[in-house]
Parts: C-alpha cells; structure tokens; sequence
C-alpha cells in the first residue's frame, strides 16, 4: 500500500516539498532515474514511528550524491519530508524511501522524493536466520581506488545486479547473499552488511574495499561498545567468513538478521544479539 507522502522539490528555486497524492502519477517516463537508473537513494528504518539513525542516512544521501556530481541536497528539507511522510503515514514499523535522481532528461533539474510505507516483516529472518550463499561480485577489493567511476561508496539506484544476485541466491536455495571479491575478500550483501563475530570481537569488512558506509552497524557498533565487546573495520578473507562464530546481515528495516548457513554450512544461530540490537535500535536509534 502506498501512503500519503510529501515530495521534495530539489529544484533550485523551490523552497522545500511538497504533499502529493502517491497513488497519481509523478514521475516522468523520461527521468534518468528512470530510465538509466541514475540517482541515489536511502531506505530508512521506523520503529514505533520513530526513524533509526535519520542523521547519518541523510549524510549518506549527501555523500552518495556528491560522488554521483548531482546537486548538494538541503539536508534540512529532507528530514523535515522524511519526518511529514513518517506523520501522514500514521507512524508504527515503516520503511521509508528518500529518493534523488538526476531528473527528466535535458533539463538538468534533479527529482526528488520521499515515501514511505509498511515495513515488510522481518520476524522470521531475526528469529529464524537466513540461509546465505556466496557469489563473486566479479571485481578486487581495490576496486574504488582503480575505477572511482564505478561509484562504488555510493548508494545508488542501479540495484538490478543486485536484485539479479538476490534471485540467483533463490535459485540456489537460499535467501540471502554475500559477495565476494575476486581476491577473497567479504564485501558485503546486496542489501545489507556483513557482521561477524569471531571470539569476543565483532568484525566488519572496512569500508575502503568499494562497499556501502551502513547506518546499522554503525549503530550495532554503538550498542556493542556500551556493552564493552570490541568491534573492529578491517579487510575480511573469505576463508574467515567460514570460520566465523557468528555472522548477521545489518541493514535498517531489517536491522542484524543472523546468518543460519553459508553454502549449505550451518552456523551456530545467536538471535539473541538480533533481538537486544531490536531494543536497542528501538530505544537509541
Ligand atoms: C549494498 C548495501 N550494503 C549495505 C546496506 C546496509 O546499509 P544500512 O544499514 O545503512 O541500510 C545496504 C542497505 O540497503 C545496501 O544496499
């Protein structure tokens, strides 16, 4: 169901957003968003009708829109539309989807919206886990030092490999997937971010390595760091995923859904860390 939602105008003489009706038409079929896929986005995770980690999603909007050259975005217009569409949708578990494209094609004026909706739910891959394959994602870990203009850091709205990725984990057998590099190296999921825990240390692969900064396990970090387990940013080997004690997939709505399996592997299931993160997140985030 698409809710009420306010648009925001990104073009330079306006001066914030806008409500509009989701349900009549908006965008134009010759947006290069649409069409090439050019635009960066975020989905932000609402808990009780309070946003997860707004601030550092709304960086993350900036920065993936200054490395895609599109127009600095007014952070302050965001949240505000962010927090009226959170409103028109009657608050509660909602995903929220803020959008940037580089607009309707030869007029160079950026499009903009916001929208949020129903979170799906999640309680059965937090309490259950997730069965995970790898797949090479094709390219080295150095990827964003040799080829910036893969705009790799960015999140942007090309996600068809990623979407092609998540049905080839489907056809598999699976439901989830962790991409490698082609010198062996984690990088991350097509949706979220891979967190280990070998011993007492959480591991993440480091952000250097062309792979999405996430707003969620920066937040996990937080909450582990309040309970004295030391977290850590580092280059990951494959062959470490495989011996990991414990691995979870971190992304806003879903928040740490703990791995079950890697290529047919099981894993120990710790949803308890899920689950305190959930309260966490609830209560700080
Ligand atoms: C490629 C990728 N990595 C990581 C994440 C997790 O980021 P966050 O927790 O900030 O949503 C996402 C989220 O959609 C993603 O698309």
């Amino acid at each position: 169901m698409l809710l009420d939602a306010p648009t925001v105008d990104q073009s330079l003489h306006a001066a914030g957003y806008r409500r509009v009706d989701p349900q009549e038409a908006h965008l134009r079929v010759d947006d290069l968003g649409a069409t090439r896929g050019d635009g960066v986005f975020e989905t932000v995770g609402v808990f009780a009708g309070r946003p997860v980690q707004l601030q550092p999603h709304i960086r993350r909007l900036q920065h993936s829109a200054g490395i895609l050259d599109l127009p600095d975005i007014r952070a302050e217009v965001w949240q505000e539309a962010i927090l009226a569409a959170i409103d028109a949708a009657g608050g509660g578990d909602l995903s929220v989807k803020a959008v940037l494209t580089r607009g309707v094609e030869g007029t160079g004026s950026a499009t903009g919206w916001v929208l949020a909706f129903p979170a799906p739910d999640s309680q059965r891959a937090r309490r259950e886990g997730l069965d995970v394959v790898t797949l090479s994602r094709g390219y080295a870990s150095d990827i964003a030092q040799t080829s910036p203009w893969l705009l790799q850091g960015a999140k942007t709205t090309s996600y068809a490999v990623h979407m092609a990725a998540l049905r080839e984990a489907r056809r598999r057998g699976a439901e989830d997937v962790i991409f490698t590099s082609t010198d062996s190296f984690v990088l991350e999921g097509p949706t979220s971010t891979v967190v280990l825990r070998a011993g007492n240390e959480l591991i993440t692969p480091a952000t250097d390595q062309g792979i999405l900064a996430c707003t969620t396990q920066e937040l996990l970090f937080q909450f582990a760091a309040d309970r004295g387990i030391a977290a850590v940013a580092r280059p990951v080997p494959v062959q470490e995923l495989r011996s990991a004690d414990l691995v979870w997939l971190c992304s806003s709505v879903r928040l740490c859904a703990p791995v079950r399996a890697i290529d047919g592997r099981s894993l120990p299931l710790d949803t308890e860390l899920a689950q305190d993160f959930l309260t966490y997140a609830h209560r700080e985030g």
